[in-house]
């Protein structure tokens, strides 16, 4: 139902030049643009808040995609949807009320995501899918680039992929996605494929290009 979308992380891009970053991925073909926010605390590892990325509006009109690798993510919910954040992903493991969260996302105006760890069970899911416009499932344990993607992950996007049924929901996949992974987590059911690494290995436009196409053949 939805079209396979390919959301570059610039988790892996050069952070003293992010705005030219974020400019040339999406002219190299990116759909989406994937933000990576961790805060030490619910992951081993800090990146960017919401004003990196309000500064990082201008330079593209493609979809801000905002995974939220905190905890608490209730308190800083709107300053992410005020920076221009256009989908708002929350962990299900950072809080007791993931129905909440989700419910305050939509309330801002923006698409609500849920993101599920490798060891999170679908399951803990299932009573919020109507409150839930993606669902990120992580390949990788969250807080660095550069892992090798968890095969038994391709089972649980099946199952999710069961789960959603006819309702709009995408299926996102982030961590060790390449052309050598893409091809099995889209056939699984993954619409949105998040790749950080694989893209920013490469030093020019064309490089990422390359990159970006090879996913997408996969
Ligand atoms: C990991 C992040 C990913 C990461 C993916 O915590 O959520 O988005 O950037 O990087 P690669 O594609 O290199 O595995
Ligand atoms: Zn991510």
């Amino acid at each position: 139902i939805h079209p396979i979308r390919i959301a570059p992380s610039i988790l892996a891009a050069d952070f003293s030049k992010l705005g030219q970053e974020v400019r040339d991925v999406v002219d190299a073909g990116a759909d989406w643009v994937h933000l990576d926010v961790m805060d030490g605390h619910f992951v081993p590892n800090i990146t960017f808040g919401p004003d990196i990325i309000k500064s990082l509006r201008p330079y593209t009109d493609a979809t801000f995609d905002c995974h939220l690798m905190i905890a608490p993510a209730d308190p800083f919910l709107e300053a992410f949807a005020k920076a221009g954040c256009d989908v708002l992903t929350v962990h299900a493991e950072a809080g007791p009320h993931l129905h909440r969260s989700l419910q305050t996302v939509r309330a801002l105006g923006k698409r609500a995501g849920v993101s599920l760890n490798p060891a999170t069970p679908e399951s803990t899911i299932e009573y919020v899918l109507d409150a839930v416009d993606l669902i990120l499932v992580m390949t990788v344990n969250p807080g660095f680039g550069g892992q090798k993607f968890i095969a038994e992950m391709e089972e649980k996007i099946r199952r999710i992929r069961a789960m959603v049924g006819d309702r709009p929901i995408e299926i996102e996949v982030d961590g060790g996605v390449t052309p050598e992974t893409a091809g099995a987590v889209a056939r699984a059911g993954s619409n949105v494929l998040v790749a950080g690494s694989a893209v920013f290995k490469g030093d020019s436009v064309a490089a990422y290009r390359g990159a970006i196409a090879a996913i997408r053949a996969a």
